[in-house]
């Protein structure tokens, strides 16, 4: 079986092409398709309701396009709408949700931090996985205002991101946390910062990786995969905003790609 269709991968903005990274080089071979809808970011302050509508637009547009799955690469939308997207739609729908498990069950002080958008930590979704796996660990939650806003502004390596994180990092140095999960997709790409402040003990985990292997395996599993390489095309992505600023964060890592500009 032999499926060219593209893997289709949205965010509220430029963050899920750390998702978009994490498939690409499990499944060099797939081509992609990847919706920022930086004109809508942050996804994170909105109420749910809003949020269910942009995803929504962003998976019909993917869906339009032709695309075989779809990849939630935003915690926030995951968390607060791929019930309802899998309910509407029949195309398998995968999603992203803080890494909490690994944490919990790895932490050797019973302490971890969860750096994550409001509309991530107060989802019932994110409720449920929490009380499911830190009943017996402290756990502190931080919500990463103005984070996304500086992301989206090209501004991941700034001095004034590094002053917000110092700030709301601090309860979690306090509180001796050995584990950090980044709970948007977004955050992978404050990683160097992050590592400036934190103590070397304490250990950074996200869930692009667990992403791009629940692609693979739902993939395989349906006959999905594209196993021919004459079919590969160069990675898509388009943007509601500034193309610069995804080129830029894209560009980072110097992978071959198209960016545009396209209304949805
Ligand atoms: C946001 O748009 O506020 C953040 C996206 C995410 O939660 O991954």
């Amino acid at each position: 079986m032999n499926d060219p269709r593209p893997i289709g991968i949205f965010d509220s903005g430029v963050g899920g092409t750390s998702i978009w990274k994490e498939i690409h080089r499990l499944l060099p071979l797939e081509n992609t398709i990847y919706l920022s809808d930086s004109r809508n970011a942050p996804y994170g302050i909105k109420t749910q309701e809003k949020i269910i509508q942009l995803s929504i637009k962003n998976t019909e547009k993917l869906l339009k396009l032709d695309c075989k799955l779809i990849v939630v690469a935003c915690n926030t939308a995951t968390t607060n709408a791929i019930r309802i997207l899998r309910s509407a739609y029949k195309t398998a729908i995968i999603g992203i949700e803080p890494a909490i498990k690994p944490a919990a069950l790895k932490s050797a002080n019973k302490a971890i931090g969860i750096l994550a958008t409001r509309g991530t930590l107060t989802s019932e979704l994110f409720a449920q996985t929490s009380e499911l796996y830190t009943r017996d660990i402290n756990v502190i939650e931080v919500e990463g205002n103005g984070l996304v806003e500086l992301i989206e502004n090209g501004k991941k390596d700034a001095d004034e991101t590094k002053k917000l994180l110092l700030g709301l990092l601090d309860p979690m140095l306090k509180a001796k946390i050995d584990y950090l999960v980044l709970g948007c997709s977004h955050y992978p790409y404050l990683i160097p910062l992050l590592e400036e402040i934190l103590p070397p003990e304490v250990k950074i985990i996200d869930s692009g990786e667990a992403v791009a292997r629940q692609t693979k395996n739902i993939l395989e599993n349906n006959g999905l995969l594209n196993i021919s390489k004459e079919n590969t095309r160069t990675p898509e992505f388009y943007t509601n905003s500034d193309p610069q600023v995804l080129s830029d964060i894209i560009q980072a890592e110097t992978y071959n790609y198209k960016v545009a500009e396209m209304d949805f």
